[in-house]
């Protein structure tokens, strides 16, 4: 692991994305994802004062109630995103049907064609208890594209050529947290510079780990796998585990899963027996899938139950699955319990 600080190296992202070689087209849009969340932890910081830290009045197509927040970092990761002609296709959790980029410009040349899924606002019910928020991004190469302009079923196959990820974590420090290939960098905003810099590369995830989220009051609805692995952990010491296991829970998984990368552990969002959640509650596109390219870059694991995550083809756009990520050996125990019960 390397660290370096703005002072000595002077590494900022458009730096950083030279010198990994990124294309100009990947580095476009994920520079357009750090303006993006620029302003919306700008937004985000004054959104009491200005009255837009509570419910917007309207149920989105999840039949989740949006938040002013929600709509408004929407709207400026859509702007940011209009800027960048290979962002073709976009996909955000708070539009029901796929976008097609009003400046998107569909390249001869396969590799420069993306489309960008993403969740603009993860933890929308902290905004009001003033607790952490964040936007995660995926960045997913089309290929060749049959007809004028992409479909879903293109996107859907896209997600198994995931070439980026991210996340951003509005918490008291600025983060972005971004891997573009087989590594896991960090970085910080500076308030000073008005952009982001180096901190931390090649991210890892303890193989190991004590540490578990989970919604411990869905604990009824579970599955027979959960509800082993929790109780075999809650029995501590003594237990099947052998030691004691600390728990958090965010209510927002761009925080339950930046604590993977800095002390491991596990997160999970499982099937719940209760009406909506048969699949679980997360989004694939742009909260699974970008999350587990991250954990597994980091050395994790990421699975659905028996399945891994990355794999998955999904048939809708807003389609949600069982998401079960962290530190890779924690990570096997479930799964092999999900190969035994199911
Ligand atoms: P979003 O705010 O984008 O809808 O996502 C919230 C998600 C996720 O961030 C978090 O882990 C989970 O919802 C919390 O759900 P519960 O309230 O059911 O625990
Ligand atoms: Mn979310
Ligand atoms: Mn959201």
């Amino acid at each position: 692991m390397s660290i370096s600080s703005k002072n000595d190296q002077n590494t900022d992202l458009a730096f950083w994305l030279k010198n990994q070689n990124a294309s100009s087209a990947l580095s476009q849009i994920v520079l357009a994802m750090a303006e993006a969340g620029i302003e919306i932890a700008h937004v985000a910081k004054s959104a009491a004062l200005d009255g837009k830290s509570g419910a917007a009045g309207i149920v989105n197509v999840q039949g989740e109630e949006q938040k002013d927040l929600d709509i408004i970092s929407n709207d400026i990761v859509l702007e940011h995103l209009k800027k960048c002609p290979s962002a073709i296709a976009l996909v955000s959790e708070e539009v029901p049907e796929l976008l097609i980029n009003p400046g998107g410009e569909i390249s001869s040349d396969d590799e420069k064609n993306y489309a960008i899924c993403f969740d603009p606002l993860d933890g929308s019910s902290n905004i009001e208890t003033n607790s952490a928020i964040g936007t995660i991004f995926s960045v997913l190469q089309l290929g060749v594209i049959n007809g004028d302009y992409p479909d879903q079923n293109d996107v859907f196959a896209a997600s198994k050529n995931q070439i980026a990820a991210g996340y951003i974590y509005y918490g008291p420090a600025t983060l972005l947290i971004l891997t573009i290939g087989k590594s896991v960098a960090m970085f910080a905003f500076s308030e000073v510079d008005k952009q982001f810099f180096l901190v931390q590369d090649q991210l890892t995830i303890p193989k190991t780990a004590s540490e578990y989220s989970i919604n411990m009051a869905y604990a009824r609805f579970w599955d027979a796998s959960t509800t082993t692995y929790i109780n075999d952990c809650q029995s501590g010491k003594p237990g099947p585990r052998g030691k004691d296991f600390n728990m958090r829970w965010s209510g927002a998984m761009i925080a339950d899963v930046h604590k993977l990368f800095v002390r491991g552990g596990v997160f999970i969002y499982p099937a719940l027996k209760k009406p909506g959640s048969e699949t679980g509650k997360l989004r694939f596109l742009y909260e699974a899938l970008p999350m587990a390219m991250l954990v597994e870059n980091a050395g994790g694991k990421a699975i659905m139950g028996k399945q891994e995550i990355s794999g998955f083809l999904p048939s809708s756009l807003h389609q949600r699955v069982p998401v079960i990520l962290g530190s890779k050996e924690e990570v096997e125990i479930l799964q092999n319990l999900y190969r035994q019960k199911h």
